[in-house]
């Protein structure tokens, strides 16, 4: 959840002195920069988009505040050293103030291992309303997956739930992909065998990856293939306190990753587990199916390879891993940044397996998100 900026107050130190003052009672000066650079006056906005109409880079870098006065409760007018004059409403300046890095506004993620009760599930309805939305997005971000009950079988409804979410993307497997055992002279993926799939990510060479991964189940008359998911979070993180040296290595050796087939040739160098700037763990590409490290001293591949043992293991063991069946007509909606899949083996002889996929990016579900809880707040009429 977003820090409620209420938490926080503004306070004017001195005619040109601006100070954020933190419940802790702590304070901090506020740049003069930082508050130029979000006038809202039609000088320096387009009023219409909400964008910059002046390049921040060229304001004098030693701005001053000349004047500061609050003109009304909750209201501050602001005089800069450059000539310019904005009002400004304190309500935003604290939420700017407040706003975290990362995914703004979004539910933080809840990790989970095995013990995981059971899987975030919700009935599907053909014509959601805005709060049920919410609510299924808000699952998904917080576990990184939701499965679907009750999704019609025809063949392009994954399309349809996609675009609740976000926007399809369309690969060199199409807009949407069939995975059901092939012939063995058109199977391109091991995906479209029989044989098991341990826990992986999806497309690891791809750039970007894809983030997040729908799989609708139109039939499943076998008895096996059992659908496994690991929180690759909840994994690294363990992998982090218990060997951080083989942490270290996985997040900071690029592996080359690639797919091949006669008419795609894809690559991608990057780390199997990649940390944003704060340290937290941002994306995991992991596909032992098709990762390829470089040649590297005898020694640093030793450590390397213990490394990826060790975290693989971990993927795969009952204390992380869960499975269960995919029904006709469920749909499993999984962030394939952060999550990895995989399937038990079938035998194809007993009956069809066949899952309608597609991809969307993380994006489209943290916007949604956003929209729905402005657009509910703001009329506050839950469904
Ligand atoms: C794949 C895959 C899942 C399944 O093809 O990459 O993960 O349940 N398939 O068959
Ligand atoms: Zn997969």
């Amino acid at each position: 959840m977003v820090s409620q900026p209420h938490a926080l107050k503004l306070k004017i130190s001195s005619a040109t002195q601006l100070s954020l003052v933190h419940p802790s009672g702590d304070e901090i000066g506020i740049h003069p920069l930082w508050l130029r650079e979000r006038c809202q006056d039609a000088d320096s906005m387009d009023l219409q988009s909400g964008q910059r109409l002046n390049d921040p880079s060229d304001f004098d870098l030693h701005l001053r505040y000349v004047a500061l006065s609050a003109p009304a409760p909750g209201r501050l007018h602001v005089r800069f050293s450059d000539g310019h004059e904005a009002d400004f409403v304190e309500g935003d300046i604290l939420a700017e103030a407040a706003m975290p890095p990362g995914d703004y506004g979004c539910p933080a993620p809840v990790r989970w291992d095995a013990t995981l009760a059971s899987p975030p599930r919700a009935t599907w309805r053909e014509k959601p309303g805005d709060a049920s939305i919410a609510e299924w997005m808000e699952t998904f971000l917080r576990y990184g997956f939701i499965i679907f009950e009750g999704v019609p079988t025809d063949q392009d409804q994954v399309l349809k739930v996609a675009s609740v979410f976000g926007w399809p993307r369309e690969t060199n497997f199409g807009i949407t992909f069939d995975v059901r055992s092939k012939p063995a002279a058109e199977a391109n993926d091991l995906g479209y065998t029989p044989v098991k799939l341990d826990p992986h990510t999806d497309n690891p060479y791809r750039s970007p990856v894809p983030g997040v991964q729908l799989l609708h189940c139109l039939a499943n008359e076998t008895s096996g293939g059992l659908s496994t998911l690991v929180d690759g979070l909840t994994v690294a993180e363990a992998l982090r306190t218990r060997d951080p040296e083989a942490f270290r290595i996985l997040c900071s050796t690029p592996v080359r990753f690639r797919f091949r087939d006669k008419d795609t040739e894809l690559l991608s160098s990057a780390v199997p587990i990649e940390l944003d700037a704060r340290g937290n763990v941002r994306t995991i590409r992991f596909s032992p199916r098709l990762d390829f490290v470089p040649l590297l001293p005898p020694d640093d591949l030793a450590a390397y390879y213990r490394a990826r043992r060790v975290f693989d293991h971990a993927l795969r063991s009952s204390e992380f891993e869960i499975r269960f069946l995919l029904n006709q007509g469920d749909l499993v909606m999984f962030d394939n940044c952060r999550l990895l899949h995989g399937r038990t083996g079938f035998d194809p002889q007993e009956g069809l397996r066949h899952l309608r996929g597609c991809y969307i990016d993380i994006d489209g579900p943290r916007s949604r998100y956003r929209v729905l809880r402005r657009n509910l707040a703001g009329n506050g009429s839950p469904e």
